[in-house]
């Protein structure tokens, strides 16, 4: 569907990746509001002050700063909820048949459930727990690990980029650089006390699930096996820890408005109690429903341009609800900085010429920074 779902993005509207820039971490100033109710009121936006965790708080009212204008809302009634995006049993024997299907998968949706992946289900209900554990912290404790500074490598934050955006998103995270662990496990939160070490279990074993799929994916395109592995380099991987509380206008806002994700390959964990992501399909917003124990994948922009145009990094979005609150835990892989992106050679022929050209990401991020503004596909933006 490549740009059809630009109508509903606002402007806002970035993906949920972070450019790389060396910062230094230090604990933030801010005080979260610890009162029980927030009060409505359209805020300009702009003070720090204004930005605080949604998590410290009960709401029994949406702030204006958190309304979209009527024509960028979800329009929840709209979205399909019985569709389903393709399951791929990775545990078949018949890999042939898996390559195929994951094949498939990318071309169509761009988006596929795994399952018998490989991580325990303990470990998994372990990540979701320590998590929210994490967002139940008193208000003083998350205060500390407060920032709005995108270029922190260890932050938690609220919305999407506060200092930059207009209109609020109805979402805390707490953002990770994960790879090389021991680089950065020191500077993770060490309350709860088990946080490090049951994420930096997951993180190992999301990293080579990811490397599992890179050489299946590959091989779907005609590739070698270890092709998407050895061209993304010595890869980054980040970890967005996303809560979406309570919300009492689910109409009206976003967990996270409709974005693609600029990095290679994303791998996420939904809450199997809650749903809210939703993905663009042939131009309608498809509920993805969670699946205990399966794992969400999703294609990124530099699978799209490797694959010159043939897999898709499409549209998609979180949602509240007024119910629950709901979590994700989603892992982002990245390529290294500095290596050569763009289409694989051997899939551009006289018949399918380059759909892009080449580029780096640390290229693709400073062009994806420098058009907040711009509603297309950041890919777009790259085209021969
Ligand atoms: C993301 C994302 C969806 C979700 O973090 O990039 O798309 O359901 N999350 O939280
Ligand atoms: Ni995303």
């Amino acid at each position: 569907m490549s740009a059809s779902g630009s109508a509903i993005i606002a402007a806002d509207a970035l993906p949920p990746g972070e450019p790389y820039v060396a910062g230094q971490l230090a604990a933030s100033p801010q005080q979260p509001d610890t009162k029980r109710v927030v009060v409505g009121g359209v805020g300009g936006g702009g003070m720090a002050t204004e930005h605080q965790l949604l998590s410290t708080a009960v709401h029994e009212t949406m702030p204006g700063k958190y309304v979209r204008p009527v024509s960028q809302r979800p329009r929840l009634t709209e979205v399909v909820s019985d569709a389903c995006i393709p399951v791929v049993d990775l545990a078949s024997p018949d890999r042939a048949a898996v390559v195929s299907a994951i094949g498939d998968a990318c071309r169509t949706h761009g988006f596929f459930q795994v399952k018998n992946h490989g991580i325990d289900s303990t470990l998994l209900t372990a990540v979701m727990a320590v998590a929210r554990d994490f967002f139940r912290l008193p208000a003083e404790e998350k205060a500390k690990l407060y920032s709005d500074d995108p270029a922190r490598k260890i932050r938690l934050s609220t919305s999407f980029n506060v200092r930059k955006e207009t209109v609020h998103n109805w979402r805390d995270y707490l953002r990770l650089h994960c790879y090389p662990l021991d680089q950065f496990v020191p500077d993770w939160p060490s309350n709860p006390a088990s946080f490090k070490e049951i994420m930096s279990k997951y993180c190992v074993e999301v990293r080579e699930l990811g490397f599992r799929l890179y050489a299946a994916i590959s091989e779907s395109l005609g590739l070698e096996e270890g092709y998407i592995k050895k061209t993304m380099g010595e890869q980054e991987q980040h970890m967005a820890v996303n809560f979406y509380p309570q919300c009492p206008e689910p109409e009206l806002t976003y967990g996270l408005p409709a974005h693609t994700d600029p990095n290679a390959l994303t791998i996420l964990l939904m809450d199997d109690q809650v749903a809210g992501l939703q993905v663009l399909n042939g131009g309608k917003w498809i509920a993805v429903n969670p699946q205990p124990g399966a794992l969400v994948i999703n294609i990124g922009d530099q699978l799209q341009a490797l694959s010159n145009g043939k897999y898709r990094s499409v549209w998609h979005r979180a949602v509240v609800n007024s119910d629950r609150e709901r979590m994700s835990v989603a892992s982002f892989l990245c390529p290294c900085n500095s290596v050569e992106l763009g289409p694989a050679a051997k899939l551009v022929t006289e018949e399918s010429p380059a759909v892009y050209r080449n580029y780096t990401y640390d290229e693709y991020y400073n062009k994806f920074w420098s058009r907040n503004l711009d509603q297309e596909h950041c890919l777009e933006l790259f085209r021969t």
